[in-house]
This record gives C-alpha cells, structure tokens and sequence, in this order.
C-alpha cells in the first residue's frame, strides 16, 4: 500500500466491496464518509489483524498489513508486504484447509477457515482466517481481504474437552470389565467355598454399583454426574416392563462419589421391595422423586424420596432390615448422609438425604 499513501480514491474499491459482499446482496448501508486516513486509523485500532492481498500481482502478494498482523504474526511490516500469505504455514498446516482457502481464492468466494499458522519465532498459533474478494466500483476484482484472529485458546480447551470425553469413554470401558471381573471372582469363590447365595448377593450389590456409574461416565469429564441418570440405571434391571416406578425429578447433578451412596442404597431399596414390599406382586408402584433442598442445619442436599403403594400391607418396621440396609446407611454417612424409613400401612416410604458440597 505504500505506493498508494498519496492516493486518496485507493479506497474506493474497499467500500465497494463492502456493498457487494452483503450476504443477502442488497447493498450494505452506503458508508461515503471513508477516508484513507479513516481507514489507516480504524485498522490501527482494531484488535483484529487485516491484510489486503492484490491478485492482479504474481502470486498474490500481501499489499496492506495492519499493528494487529504484524503484534500476532511477530513479523515487521517491512517482513510481510510482497509476501504471499502462506509464509504463516509450516509442517503440521492441515492441507486440507489450504484446498479450501486456494478453492474460495478461485472462485472469488468468502471462506472462513481455522488452520494452524506459525509465527516469526517458530511458535504456533491456530489462526481463524476470513478471507473474501474486494471489487472496485466496476466490479473488477482489486484485492483480497483477509483478516486472522487467534483462537489457540478456544482451539486448545476444545481439545482437552474432547480428550477428556475421550478419557472418560476408555474409563467407563475399563470400568464395565473390572466390574465383570469382580462378579466373576465373587462367583468363582462362593461356589468354591459352597457360599453361593452369600457369593449371588454380593455380585448384586457389587453390579448396581457398576450400574449406577455406567451409563454417566462420559459426563464425568464435566466433574458432576446427573443424579437422574444414576437413579433410572440402577433401578432398570428392577421394572423391566417400565411400568412399575415412576420417575420424577429435574436435571439436577451431584459429584460422582455422591453416586456410590445413591446406587447403593437405592438397590437395597429394590431389592426390599422385590421382596417384601411393591414390587413383590403385580401391581406395586414405586414413586421416585428427587429434588435440591435444605436440611435442618442449612446445608444444601439432595433428596430422594421413594414411596411405595400397592403393595403387601405392611403392620410395620421389620424387625430386622437386614445387611443391605446398614451397607446403605454406612456409606450414606461416610458422605454425612442419612436413609430416613417410615413403614406405613401402604408400604415403605424413604428418604436418602444427602449434602453436597460446594453449594
Ligand atoms: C487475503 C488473504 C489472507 C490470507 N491469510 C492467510 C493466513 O493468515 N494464513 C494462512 O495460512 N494462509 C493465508 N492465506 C492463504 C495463502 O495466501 C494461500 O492463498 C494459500 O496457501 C493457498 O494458496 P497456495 O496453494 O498457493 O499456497 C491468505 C490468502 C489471502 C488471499
């Protein structure tokens, strides 16, 4: 652009091409005012780095280069004007990306591509570049404009995301096979120890764990796990028809060492009711509601409430309630939660109460 400082019509064809490049092809609002010294300014400022290459000079050079180019490029000005841009690729530039940039090039189009760059000092960038055609007031093509912002950022935390989605499935995976191999230890010894049923109860207990991990692994990556999820994989292999429990709850999450408490306790709460309780006939329901809310001292807590009806009347609280039911309330209060049971006539109603932190 140096040859054109004292030029005042050279920007003509940049306010055209402002016009022709709307992208419904009205006209953009006519903008007469501009000025070299206008645009000199506003591309100073702008934290946005811009080129103007001429195709009408072998192999395209760049002509025009504002602070923002060189500031990201690490090059001086003097270092990029009469350069063709692909001095910014080096050995991992995706090829692709190029094609698509030489493809918009020779077809006079508008393409915006993400496509890893190089500075002067040898470090990378992932550069998102927008580049489209300039014509001049007779629509004869003057130049190609280009600007570049760095997105090594964005680029970046969007690969550690997919990583760690990409983490979680190998670990969910590995996860399902330890969970395999320890039913089939259990199995292999309480048959050798003639402890089968001791060995079949165990597995159980051991399987809704896995269960209540499984299907939300993936989501793990994200920290928290949805308390939703959890629930309806551990209670699944229980109402196979889907007809027998009944969901309620909204998206709420917990973090994942919350879930081993939850799943646990909730396959106690399952296996009571196939036995005794709800689900032990043919027409039992379970109402299963979970919710955010406050426990007496004011911490935050998730609460799960499972109501049974329709089942066996109950004359009130069993005797015994069994391992299961200590196990569950063992590890609830290993997170200081609590399992709260209230044997009604129409059948068990119980409250895990659970806090989370960080809330
Ligand atoms: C205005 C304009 C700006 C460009 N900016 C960049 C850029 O920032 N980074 C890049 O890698 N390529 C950029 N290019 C693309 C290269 O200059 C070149 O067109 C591309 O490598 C395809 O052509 P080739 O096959 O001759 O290399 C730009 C092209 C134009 C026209």
């Amino acid at each position: 652009m140096a040859d054109d400082k004292h030029d005042p019509t050279y920007l003509q064809p940049f306010n055209q091409a402002h016009r022709a490049n709307k992208s419904d092809g009205s006209p953009a609002a006519p903008f007469d005012g501009a000025s070299k010294l206008l645009f000199e300014q506003a591309m100073a400022q702008t934290r946005m780095a811009v080129v103007l290459t001429d195709p009408n000079l072998p192999d395209d050079p760049i002509v025009f280069c504002n602070q923002a180019f060189q500031d990201l490029t690490g090059y001086e000005a003097s270092e990029i004007v009469g350069r063709n841009c692909r001095f910014l690729q080096g050995a991992d530039t995706d090829q692709e990306q190029v094609e698509k940039i030489r493809q918009a090039i020779r077809e006079e189009d508008v393409v915006v591509v993400e496509i890893l760059n190089y500075r002067k000092d040898g470090t990378r960038f992932w550069n998102t570049l927008h580049l489209g055609p300039i014509y001049d007031e007779n629509g004869t093509l003057k130049y190609f404009f280009g600007s570049q912002w760095d997105v090594t950022d964005i680029h970046q935390s969007r690969a550690e995301e997919h990583h760690a989605k990409a983490m979680a499935r190998e670990v969910s995976h590995r996860l399902k096979n330890v969970f395999s191999v320890i039913g089939g230890i259990v199995n292999i010894t309480g048959r050798s120890m003639d402890a089968r049923a001791v060995a079949k109860r165990i597995n159980e207990r051991v399987q809704a764990l896995g269960r209540s991990y499984e299907p939300t692994l993936d989501e793990a990556a994200l920290g928290t796990i949805g308390v939703g999820q959890a629930i309806r994989a551990v209670l699944a292999p229980y109402d196979p028809e889907g007809n027998r429990v009944k969901y309620r709850g909204n998206g709420i999450r917990t973090e994942p060492n919350a879930i081993s408490a939850i799943g646990l306790t909730l396959h106690e709460l399952a296996t009571n009711a196939t036995k005794y309780g709800a689900l032990s006939n043919d027409t039992g329901q379970v109402e299963l509601a979970w919710e955010h809310a406050r426990d007496k001292v004011g911490r935050t807590t998730i609460e799960i409430d499972w109501r049974e009806t329709g089942g066996p009347r109950i004359d009130g609280p069993p005797e015994r309630t069994g391992t299961g039911f200590n196990i569950a309330e063992t590890l609830l209060s290993h997170s200081r939660g609590v399992l709260e049971t209230d044997w009604t006539p129409e059948g068990l109603h119980a409250r895990i109460i659970l806090p989370i932190a960080n809330r």
